[in-house]
């Protein structure tokens, strides 16, 4: 638990106001002449992002003004304040008006003050804020830390962050909250999880099936998947090296899913949880799988190889296949599936799929609510017939290459039967570039709409 939090009361916090265009000119007013002067001759204008420190009498700071959009603006970012830790020295501060939502704010706050230090000393803002009155600074505290978990798996490469630290990682955050282990590898997992074995049997790195159970199980069922692929080469269908350069953050579904599972067992949410992760590498050796291989997978469905490119959803067919068997309440995927999603919405809005129309509210609601977007795609019934294979009962990438994150997730469709409900979201896991808030690297993505989906439903 790192939360920039202070929950020590202190006086000497340092004052944040925050301002606007049409705010400006009476806040303004109100500054003693020395501090009014010394924003002008600056040239502060109260514009979005802009940050000025005031100086007092004695030459420290005696308050910090920072401009945002209008209450009015269009593309109003309520997290423009987490820019703030990255713009302030350090020191403990507090919000001296309310900014456009003070709860996202502060959670701007703290999520902007993370920082990836595992392999260089990075400077992390050392910054404190006092949580403004009425604000549950441990909610806040939990999303931020469980966002640093996704974050921290995501942008650990693959060298140091294979199945088997992938699988640590899932270990460890099941100790931390008394949950139960399992992990399936070798021959047991060859057996019963076909795809999974033939995507990641190419590495020397063996592939695994990680299974965390946690929680009452007379309570109601929700499994999570996340597609774990430590490195993501394609396979012998090989990527170029502009798209393989990103890929380890491949395991980004995994990450999440964590993330959102430790968000849940710190609440103690009342709900049995399942966490399942397919863990492997999709590597290029001769003894890859191939185009046109055919698998008979977990479910008994045959699957034709289109493209080994297309892995994740065959790891994470196995894995909703066994979900699937124990009939969940709620049965939730996430991976960074396709190139085509981000075509469609880009990377910070991820494309989510359902069946179930008070889901897919409750979904974009809470999704807005948490200024965590998500969009929601229709699993087109007509475009399932893309899946037929000739020689299969389907193949894992359709030829044509239309709408492919849709034709991802009709394929994984197949792999649930009998869910009372399933969510699939198709993340990207990544912030290509520094946004208030958001620091460029991996991204904790869908997690904090659906846990806050799951808190409202299972409190
Ligand atoms: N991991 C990739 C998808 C991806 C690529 C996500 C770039 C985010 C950024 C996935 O395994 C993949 O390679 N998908 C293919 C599927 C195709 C072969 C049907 C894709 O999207 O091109
Ligand atoms: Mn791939
Ligand atoms: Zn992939």
């Amino acid at each position: 638990m790192s939360s920039v939090f202070e929950t020590a009361t202190t006086p000497a916090a340092i004052p944040i106001t925050f301002v606007t265009k049409s705010t400006w000119d009476a806040i303004r007013n109100e500054l003693p002449a020395p501090a009014r002067q010394f924003a002008e001759a600056n040239g502060f204008a109260a514009k979005p992002g802009k940050c000025l420190t005031l100086p007092a009498a004695d030459g420290s700071i005696a308050q910090v003004l920072f401009g945002l959009e209008d209450e009015t603006h269009k593309a109003r970012d309520p997290f423009r304040p987490g820019a703030l830790p990255g713009l302030l020295p350090p020191g403990v501060y507090r919000f001296a008006n309310a900014p456009h939502d003070t709860r996202l704010a502060a959670l701007a706050f703290a999520l902007g003050a993370y920082r990836f230090g595992r392999y260089r000393k990075n400077e992390v803002p050392e910054v404190r804020l006092v949580p403004s009155d009425g604000i549950d600074a441990a909610e806040i505290a939990r999303m931020a830390d469980a966002a640093a978990l996704a974050r921290d798996l995501i942008n650990t490469p693959s060298n140091d962050m294979g199945p088997a630290e992938l699988a640590d990682a899932a270990r460890e955050l099941a100790a931390r909250f008394g949950a139960g282990f399992d992990c399936i590898t070798g021959e047991a997992l060859e057996q019963g999880f076909p795809l999974i074995h033939a995507v990641g049997m190419a590495s020397t790195r063996a592939p695994r099936l990680i299974d965390l159970s946690w929680g009452d199980p007379a309570h109601p069922k929700v499994t999570l998947v996340g597609k774990g692929v430590c490195f993501d080469a394609g396979g012998l269908d090989i990527k170029p090296s502009s798209g393989m350069l990103l890929m380890k953050k491949d395991m980004g579904g995994a990450a999440n899913v964590l993330a959102l599972a430790q968000m849940v067992m710190d609440a103690k949410l009342k709900l049995r949880l399942r966490v399942l992760i397919p863990a492997v590498e999709n590597a290029v050796a001769g003894n890859a799988f191939r185009p046109l291989d055919i698998f008979r997978s977990r479910k008994g469905v045959t699957v034709e190889i289109g493209n080994t490119d297309a892995e994740g959803r065959l790891v994470l067919a196995d894995a909703l296949a066994l979900a699937d068997e124990e009939r969940p309440d709620l049965l939730v995927d996430l991976g960074t599936l396709t190139g085509a999603a981000r075509v469609a919405l880009g990377p910070d809005l991820p494309p989510f799929y359902t069946n179930d129309e008070t889901l897919a509210a409750d979904v974009a609601a809470h999704a807005r609510g948490e200024n965590d977007p998500l969009w929601r795609m229709p699993l087109w019934p007509a475009y399932d017939a893309w899946l037929d294979s000739k020689t299969a009962d389907i193949n894992n990438a359709p030829s044509g290459g239309f709408a492919g994150s849709i034709t991802c997730a009709l394929f994984l469709q197949r792999f649930v039967e009998h869910a009372a409900s399933w969510l699939h979201v198709d993340i990207y896991g990544w912030t290509p570039s520094a946004k208030p808030g958001r620091p460029e690297g991996g991204e904790c993505q869908a997690a904090r709409a659906i846990y806050k989906l799951l808190s409202q439903r299972y409190a």
